[in-house]
């Protein structure tokens, strides 16, 4: 057996056995994201990092070293996980509005988890697919709203008014606008939703707004 301390805590693990392996039994829990026990271990999302002996290193694929010293959780552990899993989201697709795992997508708990604020009300929406608002072209801000309500007004029926303050992540944006057009969403009723709480948006976001305005000739100011 190896022995090595996790947390402090003594714990003897079979030879050839990862770090996560020790951190569960020694009783303590870091995120996982990409590994998926005896199928996938490449440690590419880098979310589940600790330090070992003092190297931040992926605990779903470090084998464990007699004697070593492992830390689970430390400010700079969990900073580096949130930019791993923001730097994740900053290229996914973000579709929540028509995804039918909501409440058991993983990255959608994570960041919540994680507080990270790029995920839309739409994933805790309970309202999708042909019960989505958007269906019945009513402008709900659900996909462009930071989630963390539980989707509150949409579990009543009412559109998000956007309570939570807007996403920041253009490709986010992008992705929503594309939504709103599929679904014959009227653009200034859509505007006008965004007043009630959104005066200031950041001008790339507004350009975006426009972008998929109706060519009428008429620019909408947001
Ligand atoms: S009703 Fe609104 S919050 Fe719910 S899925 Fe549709 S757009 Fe998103
Ligand atoms: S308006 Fe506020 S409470 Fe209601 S669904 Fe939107 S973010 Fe949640
Ligand atoms: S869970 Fe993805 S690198 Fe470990």
């Amino acid at each position: 057996m190896v022995k090595v301390h996790v947390n402090g805590v003594e714990v003897d693990v079979p030879p050839g056995s990862y770090i996560i392996d020790a951190v569960e039994e020694a009783g303590f829990k870091v995120p996982l994201l990409c590994y998926l026990q005896g199928v996938f271990s490449e440690a590419t999302c880098r979310i589940c990092v600790v330090k070992l002996n003092g190297r931040v290193v992926p605990a779903c694929r470090y084998p464990v070293q007699e004697g070593a010293s492992i830390v689970t959780h430390d400010e700079e552990l969990i900073s580096l996980r949130r930019l791993n899993l923001e730097l994740l989201l900053a290229i996914h697709t973000i579709s929540c509005w028509n995804c039918s795992v909501k409440g058991s997508c993983t990255l959608v708990s994570l960041a919540k988890e994680m507080l990270i604020e790029g995920i839309p009300v739409c994933s805790e929406c309970p309202l999708y697919g042909e019960l989505c608002l958007l269906s019945y072209r009513i402008p709900c801000l659900g996909p462009l709203t930071i989630a963390g309500c539980n989707a509150e007004c949409t579990k009543l029926g009412a559109p998000c008014t956007g309570c939570r303050g807007f996403i920041l992540s253009k490709g986010v944006w992008r992705e929503a606008l594309k939504h709103y057009k599929m679904r014959n969403v009227d653009v200034e009723s859509l505007l006008s939703a965004i007043r009630v709480f959104w005066n200031n948006l950041p001008e790339d976001l507004s350009k975006l707004i426009k972008e998929v305005s109706p060519s009428n000739g008429q620019q909408p100011e947001v």
